[in-house]
């Protein structure tokens, strides 16, 4: 039997106030095992963090972050910086008590939904939303978007990063990953330390679905959070490849490139402007 929309988020719910959003050491959620944490990574991984910054206005009132979980990384805090008040909308409130403890009285918290977002129109001068979308119904994916732009103010614009279902060329370096490991055997398979994204509900589309669900209704441009998968970087991403030379290669690639690779890669930031 298929799960109906409430159920979906009751599950999901669930997932981050029991397992998501456990601390697992200080400061670092049970969500973290899905990004690559290896120093490595690190430099890539903050500078896209720090990307999704140059796309909102740097100061305002109120600044929405939408299934903001417990703002669980440093780079998160310096979006509101310039603002009154950041306002954390998630549906878990075991996120929200964790948000509040990091922002105290620069935050206000608001356990709510993205899809049916309990402000006014147009209260916000900044807004993001991270990796939240996916987990919601399917039926919901496109009022969730009209909705992060309803709340937004005139002239303002908000930052939405969700995955791909896929990526060709992740795709590519996925079937590269595998023959290589057909090749090598064991050795390779002792590096490639998978994680796989389980564990609560997920849709994602690919960048032709956006455009049919948005286009004609939503002023918005795809631009690049970040190429790379998780378990392609981990793979291929080596100190004695050359690893952080290659990562500063794509960050550079990307910024000449942010369209291509906002649609080729696996995480686009679609930028939505009122
Ligand atoms: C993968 S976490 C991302 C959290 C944070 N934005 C980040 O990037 O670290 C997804 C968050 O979305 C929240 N969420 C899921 N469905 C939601 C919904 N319908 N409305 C509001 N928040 C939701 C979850 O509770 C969780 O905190």
């Amino acid at each position: 039997m298929t799960p109906t929309d409430a159920e979906i988020k009751r599950q999901v719910r669930t997932f981050y106030n029991r397992v998501g959003w456990k601390e697992i050491s200080e400061g670092l959620y049970q969500n973290a095992r899905y990004e690559d944490l290896r120093p490595i990574a690190q430099e890539y991984i903050h500078r896209c963090h720090q990307r999704v910054q140059r796309y909102i206005a740097p100061r305002g009132r109120f600044f929405l972050d939408a299934g903001s979980g417990p703002i669980q990384y440093p780079e998160y805090l310096e979006y509101s910086h310039g603002y009154e008040k950041r306002v954390c909308a998630d549906i878990s409130h075991t996120a929200l008590i964790a948000a509040r403890q990091r922002i105290g009285d620069h935050g206000l918290f608001a356990v709510s939904d993205v899809s049916r977002l309990p402000f006014a129109p147009e209260v916000f001068d900044g807004v993001v939303s991270l990796h939240t979308i996916h987990h919601l119904p399917e039926e919901d994916h496109v009022s969730a978007y009209l909705e992060l732009a309803r709340v937004l103010a005139l002239g303002r614009r908000a930052a939405v990063v969700n995955g791909w279902d896929r990526s060709p060329l992740m795709d590519r370096l996925d079937t590269l990953k595998g023959w290589m490991k057909t090749r090598k055997g064991v050795a390779f398979k002792e590096m490639d330390a998978e994680e796989k994204e389980a564990g609560t509900h997920v849709v994602k589309h690919d960048a032709r679905w956006l455009r049919q669900a948005l286009d004609g209704r939503l002023n918005y441009r795809i631009r690049v959070w970040r190429t790379m998968s998780t378990n392609v970087m981990r793979f291929f991403i080596r100190p004695e490849w050359g690893g952080r030379y290659w990562l500063r290669l794509l960050f550079w690639l990307e910024d000449r490139f942010p369209r291509f690779f906002g649609e080729r890669g696996l995480y686009p930031l679609v930028v939505i402007q009122k």
